[in-house]
């Protein structure tokens, strides 16, 4: 019989502090309901402490959500602890995951404190989190450099006051895969609880020198029942191990009799969706779900492909949910076969937000012969910026060799409208200097990204934008046939985003 590793997302908590990569509570709830269906056994909602609006997702998730554990991140304080109860009461199964740092430059520098003291505080927290809570897991900061010995003391003392899963995080993506695979087995092998099987440890990996998947299976491989994981990798810095890298690995290494519930063709979808909404693209190259993860380009490869797949793929694209036959929506695509391929990518909408997608979708059809995934999922969030206090009316701008590039726009701001017109040395410096003319603010563009969503040249392009105000920088998103468009939408969105 296999044994089942618990996959642990938190696509929306450690995934989301990526800057630029925040969701509302409606986007939040999407994810969720999406992991659901893709069988993650806990859903990590939250830092209910760290604002209201983490608070509040986390509410509304437990209440979306059947299935999963749903859980609230804390840090070993009493405060943290109430308010992640408070966040998780509607939740059907909740857990508390709080924790704090044991290596020894957190103890020292973080904390000014000493061993035993992180000991007696981190056994607090769990039995203060034991009050509100069955399933509380306990996580050692930095325990990728915190020494074996001292860490057992704190696994041991920690499954003693109650935790039922031990988080064991390579917060700096430090280590090396044999590294934390034997930290894994020699607390397996030193705590007394675990072997008792009063508690799982956990492995929660960054990938700040490429091996978070590795080191998440030496410590699978090593006896930890629990992957914690962020779909497309997404998190802090490098990332998070990424939860269809470990699935599949399970999948395709039949010789390791472990299994997850992750219902495989569900992988795509749920990528897709996540990069969609969180404005972060999938490098081409990604395992798994990068554009050309099963795309042969070599001679060499493509005849072995046609003669025998098995020749030179590992696994069916459409055991990760990618169907070569998907329909691709066109101008005379109706309005129920728009709502059946969103419902496919797990966007649900009907009444009046589905016809509005779909007189966009028809717009964009008659611009582009085909619609497909990335742009119906482009769509759907489109009425994010029906929101925006700032819009933009109309854009016309002449550029060509050999002439000044000139911008006119209309904008409205709260219902009022304002024109303007400017010269550049391009068609989108032309344009950001005419919304720079009713927009006068001291702003700064850090960065400007253009990619197109997939090929040819009646495409979508989009842009991502980093503008300075007031000390901060604010990420913007913009997606539109015409590129100088896009340019000014993003724009727009970050200026939509600025705090005053
Ligand atoms: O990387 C880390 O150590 C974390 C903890 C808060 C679990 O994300
Ligand atoms: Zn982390």
């Amino acid at each position: 019989m296999s044994d089942k590793l618990f996959i642990f997302d938190t696509t929306l908590r450690d995934g989301e502090q990526v800057p630029g990569c925040q969701l509302n509570t409606v986007e939040k709830i999407q994810v969720a309901k999406q992991l659901e269906a893709l069988g993650v056994d806990v859903i990590e909602a939250g830092f209910p402490i760290s604002s209201p609006g983490d608070f509040n997702s986390v509410i509304e998730i437990s209440k979306a959500v059947t299935w999963p554990t749903i859980c609230a991140l804390t840090r070993a304080v009493q405060k943290d602890i109430d308010v992640a109860a408070d966040a998780l009461r509607e939740a059907k199964h909740k857990r508390i995951h709080t924790g704090i740092g044991t290596s020894d430059p957190h103890i020292r520098y973080k904390f000014n404190s000493n061993r035993e003291e992180i000991i007696e505080r981190a056994v607090a927290a769990v039995k203060y989190a034991k009050r509100y809570v069955e399933d509380v897991e306990f996580y050692a900061e930095d325990a990728g450099r915190t020494e074996n010995e001292y860490l057992a003391r704190v696994v041991e003392a920690v499954v003693k006051a109650g935790a039922t899963v031990v988080n064991i995080p390579d917060t700096t993506g430090y280590c090396l895969p044999q590294e934390y695979g034997e930290k894994i087995k020699y607390l397996m092998e030193h705590v007394d609880g675990l072997s008792a099987g009063k508690a799982i440890l956990s492995t929660h990996c960054h990938n700040d020198l490429g091996m978070a998947t590795a080191n998440t299976m030496a410590g699978v491989l090593n006896g930890a029942r629990q992957a914690e994981v962020t779909i497309n990798g997404i998190g802090e810095r490098a990332g998070n191990t990424s939860l269809e890298e470990v699935a599949m690995i399970l999948k395709c290494h039949k010789g390791i009799a472990i299994d997850t519930n992750i219902n495989t063709q569900k992988i795509y979808p749920t990528s897709r969706m996540v990069s969609s909404l969180m404005n972060m693209p999938v490098q081409p190259n990604k395992a798994i779900v990068g554009r050309n993860a099963f795309a042969h380009s070599s001679g060499i490869h493509q005849d072995g492909v046609l003669k025998n797949v098995q020749t030179y793929e590992i696994m069916n694209p459409k055991d990760v949910g990618i169907d070569d036959n998907a329909i691709v929506l066109t101008a005379r695509s109706g309005r129920a076969a728009l709502k059946h391929r969103l419902s496919v990518l797990g966007v649900e909408m009907e009444g009046e937000r589905l016809d509005a997608t779909y007189q966009d979708f028809l717009k964009l059809a008659d611009k582009k012969k085909e619609v497909n995934d990335d742009d119906i999922l482009m769509l759907a969030g489109a009425d994010r910026a029906a929101a925006h206090a700032v819009k933009l009316d109309y854009l016309q701008v002449t550029t060509g060799m050999g002439v000044k590039s000139v911008a006119c726009i209309g904008l409205d701001i709260a219902g009022e409208k304002f024109e303007a017109s400017a010269s550049g040395n391009g068609p989108v410096d032309a344009a950001i200097k005419a919304l720079k003319n009713i927009i006068k603010r001291q702003m700064v563009l850090k960065e400007f990204t253009i990619q197109a969503i997939s090929k040819g040249s009646d495409d979508v392009g989009k842009v991502h934008m980093q503008v300075e105000y007031d000390g901060h920088v604010y990420y913007g998103f913009g997606a539109n046939t015409d590129i100088v468009s896009a340019s000014v939408e993003a724009y727009i969105d970050c200026i939509n985003k600025f705090k005053k």
